[in-house]
């Protein structure tokens, strides 16, 4: 990978990187997308990183799609398709870690230790890898967002990141990899999420800054649902995710399922 991409900025050619974990849906394309028309050159990454689950998640069941994968990335006319085993990234002996401070204290950061290291190790890697002169992120995973940016700039890496918007169903649900497991009456259940935000978004163009009132708005739709078990709701600041700000953030178990979600209160709410 890193011979291939230097070649290309021999050629002078630009390169922007996608960094996936697989079972690809619209919205990892969309990002594929955005990569294709601001460079020269796509790479996009899949890699179920071990090292961002914690001991009692979902590693071992995460959906994997391979053929769908490769034949999604083909028809998007990616240049690279970047596949690193689990030994090439942590061969035997590894023990170096990537550790953003601040921004990962709260919410995500505390509710599964050591997830932001596991990403900011993994990405960093990536981007030495890749040689990326652009990297482009989900607004779907806000934290994360938050976190390589920090992790960017703090480092120097000299990659540039890019955020997407979140992609959704038409009833609004955020298009997720883990909607997989998801039953039918659950699929249905865990649109409260995006109802939830709605409501939040529209009080808000109201005039509503309160930030208990509107965690009360986030909070309604959640506990109606009997399916849904409300995690955590805030307004943060999309920067420092410390309270303040106009970023509601939402995590929620709807079942067995752990889902989240966020929407800028500042925008018009589609829907
Ligand atoms: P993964 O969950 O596969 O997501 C890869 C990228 O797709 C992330 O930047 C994520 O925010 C984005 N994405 C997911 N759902 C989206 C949606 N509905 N709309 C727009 N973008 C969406 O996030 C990871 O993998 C990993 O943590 C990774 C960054 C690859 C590091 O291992």
């Amino acid at each position: 990978m890193r011979d291939t991409a230097r070649g290309w900025h021999q050629d002078g050619l630009s390169i922007g990187l996608v960094p996936t974990m697989g079972a690809l849906h619209a919205g990892h394309m969309s990002l594929v997308d955005a990569a294709r028309h601001e460079n020269d050159r796509v790479v996009v990454s899949i890699f179920v990183n071990p090292m961002q689950f914690g001991a009692g998640e979902d590693l071992g069941r995460y959906p994997r799609s391979p053929e769908h994968d490769q034949s999604m990335l083909r028809a998007a006319a990616v240049d690279a398709i970047y596949k690193p085993s689990v030994a090439d990234m942590y061969p035997p002996g590894s023990s170096s870690r990537v550790v953003v401070h601040g921004v990962t204290d709260r919410l995500e950061g505390a509710a599964r230790p050591g997830h932001f290291e596991g990403v900011a190790t993994v990405v960093t890697k990536l981007f030495t890898a890749t040689s990326a002169d652009r990297a482009y992120f989900g607004q779907k995973d806000a934290q994360q967002v938050a976190v390589v940016r920090r992790l960017a700039l703090d480092l120097d890496l000299g990659v540039e990141i890019r955020v997407c918007p979140t992609v959704r169903e038409a009833d609004g649900l955020a298009l997720s990899s883990r909607n997989a497991y998801l039953s039918p009456p659950e699929r249905q259940a865990a649109v409260c999420l995006s109802r939830a935000l709605g409501l939040a978004a529209e009080a808000y163009g109201r005039g509503e800054r309160d930030p208990v009132r509107l965690r009360a708005i986030l909070q309604g739709p959640i506990e109606a649902e009997p399916l849904a078990r409300l995690e955590y709701a805030e307004v943060v600041d999309p920067s420092t995710f410390s309270p303040g700000g106009s970023l509601a953030v939402l995590a929620v178990r709807i079942g067995k399922t752990r889902l989240i979600d966020n929407y800028d209160l500042k925008l018009p709410y589609p829907g």
